[in-house]
């Protein structure tokens, strides 16, 4: 039978009791598994290698998630040349089969909602919302793409010219390097993958070192989903040991890459340079990251922009790169806001995000606390500290930081920071204020408060980013309905989520018979 019209997996509702109570009996099973070792598996077998790595819960490292078994340049020949050799049999599968492949995965993380997003909570410090929340776009990412697939999995006839028949189709390129982040480690690594294999192409997968339970997990559900030996290997490993080697690979057709500027910028850089026995121009998709701005105008709607910014900036403590990092008031409302924005954010509570209470959590290791502890010393050198709290606890927290008085100059205006630190700004007219939106190398999310036709109408065309909010948060994009991804130093390739992401993974070509 066909497939049913796309539809986002809904957001959970914890006033439901059911769900409520699944949680910590969800959370008491990971607890219960800690310690465990992950493999690499490489053409369907497991393979355990010397070097682990341990993977912690940033509430309190001396909880030891799972110790994960690294790979070295060694098992990443292996594994590209496991996703060779899987490669032609995979490519000529039918698109619905391998669709299907997809849907199964689907209905398994569907399953495991509950337990998949508590090992986010202590894998990654994730508030139980925003961990469903990825594991929903993870199963969004599973069925569009499918969806996807089976749509562009039909030859087009080309141009009308009698005696003639000109088809156009899309084939898939390779073995393909997927390496993903740690801030949504399940969604994005899915995403990426899914669109990979769906296709047609094997993948090398390279989950962070600081989310890989979460990724030996997307590996499980691959597996159990019935998707050939060899076409998804699961290798975790020290990027400063075996990333430029995957990404160098002689037969290595393309890497899908989510992370930051620099790491983005250095596979360009590597992947465009050919190597001894390449056949293939190397093609990068990569999403890196944002300096994203919310105006405030002096008509918006205060309880909708305080609550909305504080959800922004904060939410998973401010690590994800559409976060709002500044926010651009017009000067006529701009004490107003900024004394309801200090109220709300000294009134919410920061701990464990194991605990729902909490709104904000630790950070997810001791490198990204201390770069937002240099950056909380800059706000307090380029501005004015209008709100700062720590959270005392053993685990990886940074202060919550919101900083005044600052300029497009700042670094504080300009460098991306990826934890809780706020920039507050202030704009004579509306149009400054967009001006100073669009100051940034960076062009990822953007959002505005407002009720002004004229303004939105002027926001809408000068507000140049991947993704304009109007009225609302500016993180959590849905798959179908916001396709996700944006321009200048915020990325290449075209929005994840959308209809144009899986051409990316695909060479198109055409036949031309004559009649
Ligand atoms: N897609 C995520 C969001 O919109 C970021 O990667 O928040």
């Amino acid at each position: 039978g066909g497939l049913t019209r796309f539809a986002n997996h809904p957001m959970p509702d914890f006033t439901v009791a059911d769900l409520r109570a699944a949680f910590p009996r969800a959370l008491a099973e990971v607890r219960a598994d800690f310690g465990r070792t992950i493999p690499l598996v490489i053409g369907g077998k497991e393979i355990l290698t010397a070097d682990r790595l341990a993977s912690v819960n940033p509430a309190d490292p001396d909880e030891v998630v799972a110790q994960v078994c690294q790979a070295g340049t060694a098992e990443i020949d292996q594994a590209v040349a496991a996703a060779k050799a899987a490669f032609a049999g995979w490519r000529d599968a039918a698109p619905e089969t391998r669709a299907a492949v997809l849907i199964k995965a689907a209905a398994i993380a569907r399953e495991r909602i509950v337990a998949l997003s508590a090992l986010q909570v202590l894998e990654v410090g994730k508030q139980w919302d925003q961990a469903y929340a990825d594991v929903a776009e993870a199963i969004d990412f599973l069925e569009y793409y499918a969806r996807e697939m089976v749509r562009l999995g039909a030859p087009r006839r080309m141009g009308n010219q009698p005696g003639e028949q000109n088809r156009l189709f899309y084939e898939p390129k390779g073995p393909v390097a997927v390496i993903a982040p740690w801030n949504f480690p399940l969604a994005i690594a899915c995403g990426m993958s899914a669109a990979a294999v769906v296709v047609g192409n094997c993948v090398v997968f390279k989950p962070s070192g600081l989310a890989s339970a979460v990724g030996y997990g997307l590996c499980g559900i691959f597996r159990e989903a019935g998707l050939p030996d060899g076409v998804f290997n699961f290798c975790p490993g020290r990027g400063s040991v075996m990333g430029d080697h995957l990404v160098e690979h002689p037969d290595i057709t393309m890497i899908a890459f989510t992370g930051s500027m620099d790491v983005g910028l250095r596979i360009m850089e590597k992947a465009s340079r050919v190597v001894p026995g390449q056949a293939y121009c190397k093609r990068v998709v990569a999403e890196m990251g944002g300096k994203n701005a919310i105006i405030i105008d002096d008509d918006a709607d205060l309880d909708e922009a305080v609550s909305s910014v504080l959800y922004s900036a904060f939410g998973f403590q401010g690590q994800k790169c559409s976060a709002c990092s500044r926010v651009i008031v017009l000067e006529p409302i701009y004490e107003k806001f900024t004394a309801r924005l200090k109220e709300a954010a000294e009134s919410v509570k920061i701990g464990p995000s194991e605990d729902p209470a909490n709104f904000m959590g630790p950070v997810v290791d001791a490198s990204q606390q201390k770069t937002v502890a240099t950056y909380a010393d800059i706000a307090r050198a380029e501005g004015r500290i209008l709100v700062e709290r720590l959270c005392a606890g053993k685990g990886f927290y940074a202060p919550m930081v919101i900083v005044e008085g600052i300029k497009p100059e700042h670094r504080l205006a300009q460098e991306e920071v990826f934890g809780p630190i706020l920039a507050v700004m202030k704009a004579k007219t509306f149009d400054e204020a967009i001006d100073i939106a669009n100051s940034t190398r960076f062009a990822l999310t953007g959002g505005v408060f407002s009720r002004s036709p004229k303004n939105l109408e002027s926001a809408k065309k000068r507000f140049r980013v991947g993704n304009l909010y109007i009225n609302r948060n500016i993180t959590g994009a849905l798959v179908e309905r916001q396709p996700f991804g944006g321009a200048k130093m915020s990325g290449v390739g075209s929005k994840a989520g959308g209809p144009d992401y899986l051409l990316q993974f695909m060479d198109p070509r055409v036949v031309t018979e004559n009649t």
